[in-house]
């Protein structure tokens, strides 16, 4: 089963060829970075005008790359959500008429699904049912929760941010620090030469069970707000700021507040498989602070691949051919969905 899959959630223009959910024949990813760099973020209608224009040769790409003819994809698959609606909308117009014009099926994808699969796509892992239950840390530009995956399909949202993304974080905080965008490499880059303890940012966690906890688990949820406030005032008070240490400490207390309330989901489900995904798992304080974590508790440790942490269609393909997402005439009717959340799938 050969899966084109299409990804337009945010401000990645991606399409990718998957073989049998596992195999990723081609993988193409057209960045728009350097188009809302100088706005420091990613601008909606500057973002869902480029994949209009970027998606043909994108699709051309994916299926040249893939050594396959059209006539070889047996379904289209494509996210539906969450992200930006506009955005969406032009991946999904495409799907559609990709879907009616090939006479293949059409698979409509929850997008923090897919980035929990991310991980099957290392070929040297174990299918889902052999691999077992295990907690996934999704940690993106749009996303931070911790999430109970028993088995495909079956999911526990246990604890998510009440604020910021970690990604947000990172980002918000390189805009204050008058570094690039998208934060979080020029963070990490910055803080290499910098000493992590030399000033201590607060590690906030959420502690009082209000509306937005709700049915999480108040411990398995992250806070990044006051962090991203006390780095205002830290540059208020110190203009002359050694920039290699406050990148240091600050990614330390987003790498830190992760770590903790993870440790906390591995606590609370007895897991033995921890996997972490999204953008910011690409972050080396991360994920070397995620391995230390891992050899304390005995449990073992999956980080998603490189090239499946940021955004992109190989995982979109790839759940489509797990087996997973709306079909039929579900997905034909299917809207794009802002707001799809990761236990609605
Ligand atoms: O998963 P992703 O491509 O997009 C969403 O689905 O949101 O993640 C993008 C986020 C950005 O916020 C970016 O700053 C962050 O991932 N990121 C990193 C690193 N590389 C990307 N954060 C920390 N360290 C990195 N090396
Ligand atoms: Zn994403």
């Amino acid at each position: 089963m050969n899966i084109l899959g299409i990804e337009t959630s945010c401000d990645e223009t991606a399409a990718a060829v998957v073989r049998d959910g596992r195999d990723v024949l081609s993988n193409t990813i057209l960045s728009q970075i350097k188009l809302h760099a100088p706005y420091g973020g990613v601008v909606p209608e500057i973002a869902s005008r480029n994949h209009v224009e970027a998606l043909p040769h994108v699709l051309e790409t994916a299926i040249g790359d893939s050594g396959l003819d059209w006539d070889a994809i047996d379904a289209v698959a494509v996210t539906y959500g969450p992200g930006l609606s506009s955005s969406l909308m032009v991946g999904m117009a495409a799907a559609k008429a990709l879907s009616q014009s090939l006479d293949r099926p059409l698979v409509a994808i929850n997008h923090l699904e897919a980035h929990l699969y991310s991980i099957f796509l290392d070929p040297d892992l174990p299918d889902p049912e052999a691999l077992g239950p295990l907690l996934v840390l999704l940690v993106s530009g749009g996303h931070s929760c911790l999430v109970d995956v028993e088995a495909l399909g079956r999911y526990r949202l246990l604890g998510q941010t009440m604020d910021d993304a970690a990604g947000e974080a990172f980002d918000k905080g390189a805009t204050l620090l008058g570094l690039g965008y998208p934060g979080g490499p020029q963070i990490e880059n910055a803080a290499r030469a910098g000493d992590p303890t030399a000033i201590d940012f607060p590690r906030s966690r959420q502690r009082k069970l209000t509306a937005r906890v709700g049915d999480l688990d108040v411990d398995c949820c992250f806070s990044f707000s006051g962090l991203k406030t006390a780095l205002l005032y830290y540059l208020k008070k110190h203009p002359a700021f050694d920039l290699a240490d406050v990148a240091a400490g600050y990614q330390e207390a987003i790498v830190d507040t992760l770590v903790a309330r993870t440790r906390d989901g591995l606590t609370k489900s007895g897991h033995k498989v921890l996997a972490a995904v999204g953008g910011v798992a690409l972050n080396g304080r991360l994920r070397l602070k995620l391995e230390q974590l891992a050899q304390e508790e005995g449990v073992r440790l999956i980080p998603a691949g490189r090239a499946y942490c940021t955004d992109n269609a190989a995982m979109i393909a790839g759940l489509a051919g797990a087996g997973r997402g709306l079909r039929g005439a579900d997905a034909m009717s299917a809207d794009a969905n802002p707001n799809l959340c990761v236990a609605a799938s």
